[in-house]
């Protein structure tokens, strides 16, 4: 395979996508509302509304490019700490087969493959393009981290894993239970990984667990995983983590931040 950089491409989970469709709701709701104060004459409660919906999306925009400059290298690279937060809680032999749910654009089954040198690294994803992650992404940036031999990628969903049950000795997921749209209760993906876990095998996810709705409470959330089989959980509160800045620590981006680990 070629590649067309040799620096990798890991994107940011604040895609300039996301960030453009927000821009271009401002401008539609800014334009209407210049127009509706200039050429429409009464109408205040209408136009007051507009209005609000215009600054809404404008200090949403200000705010999305701002939280993508703090995830990014550049910034404050707070995309590489959260992960690196996931790394520190893996505790395992070092080598077999691992598998990464919702590896999007490979950032951590690379770090991973990079980190246990004698193990085996799947990544699975969507890829519904709503972060511009792709597969040959995920492929061209193990090739130029080299890693590329021992590390595979494959389209699945979270819901459904193309996978045997007991097949890994190892399973992470980092940000994408919470995303899992195509089954409605969110602790089925959660199922589903555990069930192509080993016996003996450990498992490190970090999502938005600390979403009642989704989760229930951290207790709930404990008695459901080790329902499934699992014989040790955790319950980590990443949320709480000194270097995430206090404008990330809103509910939907970090603020509800945990990790759930174990054995099986
Ligand atoms: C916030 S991104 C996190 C990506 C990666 N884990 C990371 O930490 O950089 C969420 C990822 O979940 C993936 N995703 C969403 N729904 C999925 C599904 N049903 N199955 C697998 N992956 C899914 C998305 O494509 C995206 O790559």
């Amino acid at each position: 395979m070629k590649v067309k950089t040799d620096t990798p491409q890991y994107g940011n989970w604040i895609s300039i996508e996301f960030i453009e469709k927000v821009f271009i709701l401002l401008l539609i709701f800014g334009t209407v509302g210049t127009l509706l104060w200039i050429f429409l004459p009464g109408w205040i409660p209408l136009k007051i509304l507009i209005t609000s919906i215009a600054i809404f999306f404008l200090v949403s925009t200000i705010y999305f490019y701002y939280s993508r400059r703090l995830f990014s290298e550049n910034g404050g690279n707070i995309q590489n700490k959260v992960l690196n937060k996931l790394i520190e809680k893996i505790d395992w032999e070092e080598r077999g087969n691992a598998l990464d749910i919702g590896c999007g654009s490979g950032a951590l089954t690379i770090k991973l493959a990079k980190k246990f040198e004698e193990a085996n690294f799947t990544g699975i994803d969507y890829w519904t393009g709503a972060w511009g992650y792709k597969k040959s992404q995920c492929e061209e940036n193990a090739l130029i981290e080299k890693v590329d031999k021992r590390t595979k990628f494959l389209k699945a969903s979270a819901s459904k894993l193309p996978f045997e049950d007991k097949t890994f000795d190892l399973v992470v997921s980092n940000l994408t239970f919470h995303e899992v749209k195509d089954s409605k209760n969110k602790l089925a993906a959660l199922t589903e990984a555990i069930r192509v876990l080993k016996k003996e095998g450990r498992f490190v996810f970090q999502d938005l667990f600390l979403i009642r709705a989704y989760y229930g409470t951290p207790d709930e959330l404990i008695t459901a995983v080790k329902n499934m089989g699992v014989k040790e959980v955790h319950f980590i509160d990443t949320s709480k983590s000194t270097f995430i800045p206090k404008s990330l620590k809103l509910p939907f981006m970090l603020g509800t931040i945990g990790i759930i680990c174990g054995v099986k």
